[in-house]
């Protein structure tokens, strides 16, 4: 290394900056970071194992990236009129930002919690991407049909769908496309919608407390006192401090170039905040819970049926007209489902649980590699050559495109798990999780008792389910 190369590098230790070639602050921002394709941390090759096909696919896809909500809006113009209240000066150049920092929305009344212009390549892209990777599952100018969750106080779900659906389709995406957006709070959908956890009072994502709360009390200060050495006239607070990272993700996908946030936190102070974003998921709806990792599992019951039923099969609705689903089977919710289904899948059944005081190290769980905005749990049904107790079909997981075996369940090709054990262990999942009516302590009396398994993506005429163009 040259002299000037080492002073150089002196300069940016010296406020802590990431010195590493290969890290990529956006890759470690756990819910916040806008979608990349994960890291290939499970060795699996994606390409489709030799002897098999795949015929018969699904996902289910967390919204593309999008402006913030109205709470952390409120926060960030906060923060921005604190600092413009004050005489700040800085000691460093990489805070020389702050003085004039403003919160990056145009039209904030309209812009809050919709999908963002990153968010809309994502999408377009993901549809491109996939109907280029299963061009056996979609024949061309066909009918194709996408679900949705929809709340009307906030369309970004159904908005991914509709881009997504006009990247799958091309210039006939309207023609083509039908979009079921679902009503998750109609009673009527209980357990059989893309986000259960609404018809379920006892449900409570906590946020990840009170895990988190000890691990933001042990990393949080050092960068806070850190940071403010730095400032005269200005001192952030811890919650300031702990937004930095999200403003750095935000800020970077909102206007398409690398936001001045995301120079201010080390490597190793990123790694504590991608951590807390761990524990937030893990222990808020994830495995760390006592029901809420429970929520999703009756969709995907219902997936794993379809999978075994197999691509081609003729459903009735409950109209009594006929419906066959599509061969690709696309839908799209919220990160917490996105995390719940994580939780369900079973590729996590291994995970020791996260400790709240300390950084689990060569941990599978990292939220930054499939809770991203458009972040994506995939099931692939593969058809092989080998056989498995009579059965040529296996079950792939992708998280984030990247394939990461079942736990306890990786026999088959590539990593892959016999459908029928695959299904045994998705009903073991639901018998553990008993009666959902119960766990959820319904007293709704409009709530069918007994319903454990969903069946929206085979009846399109679901009278929770609206038709969307896309
Ligand atoms: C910022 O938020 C804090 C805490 O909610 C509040 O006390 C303060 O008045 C707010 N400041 C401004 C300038 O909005
Ligand atoms: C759109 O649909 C029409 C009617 O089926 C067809 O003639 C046309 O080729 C389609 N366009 C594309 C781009 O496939
Ligand atoms: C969804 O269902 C709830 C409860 O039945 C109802 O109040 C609401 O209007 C429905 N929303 C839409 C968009 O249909
Ligand atoms: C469910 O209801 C029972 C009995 O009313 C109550 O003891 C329990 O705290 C409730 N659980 C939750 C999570 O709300
Ligand atoms: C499903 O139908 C398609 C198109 O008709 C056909 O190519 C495929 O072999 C069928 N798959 C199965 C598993 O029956
Ligand atoms: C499930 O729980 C509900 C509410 O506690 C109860 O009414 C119903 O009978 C239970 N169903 C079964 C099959 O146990």
């Amino acid at each position: 290394m040259s002299h000037i190369n080492k002073f150089l590098l002196l300069c940016l230790t010296a406020i802590g900056a990431a010195a590493r070639d290969d890290f990529n602050v956006l890759h470690h921002l756990g819910g916040n970071g806008q979608w990349f394709q994960g890291p290939a941390i499970t060795g699996i090759s994606s390409d489709v194992p030799s002897g098999c096909t795949i015929d018969q696919a699904a996902f289910l896809s967390r919204h593309g990236s999008r402006y913030p909500d109205s709470s952390a809006y409120n926060q960030w113009t906060n923060l921005s009129s604190r600092i413009h209240a004050s005489k700040l000066t800085v000691l460093d150049k990489r805070l020389a930002f702050l003085s004039t920092w403003e919160p990056v929305l145009d039209y904030p009344d309209q812009q809050i919690a919709q999908i963002s212009t990153t968010g809309y390549k994502e999408l377009y892209d993901m549809g491109a991407t996939y109907r280029l990777r299963y061009p056996d599952l979609y024949a061309y100018n066909t009918d194709f049909t996408v679900w949705s969750n929809y709340y009307s106080s906030s369309p970004r779900v159904r908005d991914s769908a509709r881009l997504f659906a006009r990247g799958f389709l091309g210039p006939n995406a309207t023609e083509l496309g039908s979009i079921f957006a679902l009503n998750s709070s109609d009673p009527r959908s209980f357990m059989n919608s893309l986000a259960p956890s609404d018809l379920c009072p006892a449900y409570a994502d906590n946020g990840g407390s009170p895990q988190i709360d000890i691990w933001n009390s042990i990393y949080l200060p050092p960068i806070q006192r850190r940071l403010n050495r730095l400032i005269r006239g200005f001192q952030f607070t811890q919650t300031d401090v702990s937004i930095i990272p999200y403003l750095c993700g935000f800020e970077t996908q909102i206007i398409g170039s690398t936001s001045p946030w995301c120079s201010i936190f080390t490597e190793h102070e990123i790694f504590q905040y991608e951590y807390a974003q761990d524990l937030r998921y893990w222990y808020g709806t994830g495995l760390g819970t006592d029901i809420e990792k429970y929520m999703m599992v009756p969709v995907l019951d219902g997936l794993v049926q379809q999978f075994v039923d197999g691509p081609n099969t003729t459903y009735t609705n409950s109209d009594g007209s006929k419906f066959v689903p599509p061969r690709l089977i696309a839908s799209f919710s919220n990160d917490g489902q996105i995390n719940q289904l994580a939780a369900a899948i079973g590729v996590f059944d291994k995970q020791s649980p996260l400790p709240a005081n300390k950084i689990l190290r060569d941990r599978l769980f990292v939220s930054s590699n499939f809770v991203t905005m458009r972040g994506t749990i995939g099931l692939e049904r593969l058809s092989c050559a080998e056989k498995v107790d009579g059965d040529r079909t296996y079950v792939r997981i992708r998280l984030n495109e990247v394939v990461y075996p079942v736990a306890a369940c990786q026999s088959g090709p590539g990593k892959s798990c016999p459908l029928r054990q695959y299904q045994q262990l998705v009903k073991k999942k639901l018998k553990v999780a008993g009666n959902f009516s119960k766990i959820c302590n319904v007293t709704n009396p409009a709530i069918p008792a007994g319903q454990n398994s969903a069946n929206f993506f085979t009846d399109v005429s679901l009278p929770f389910a609206t038709l969307v163009k896309p």
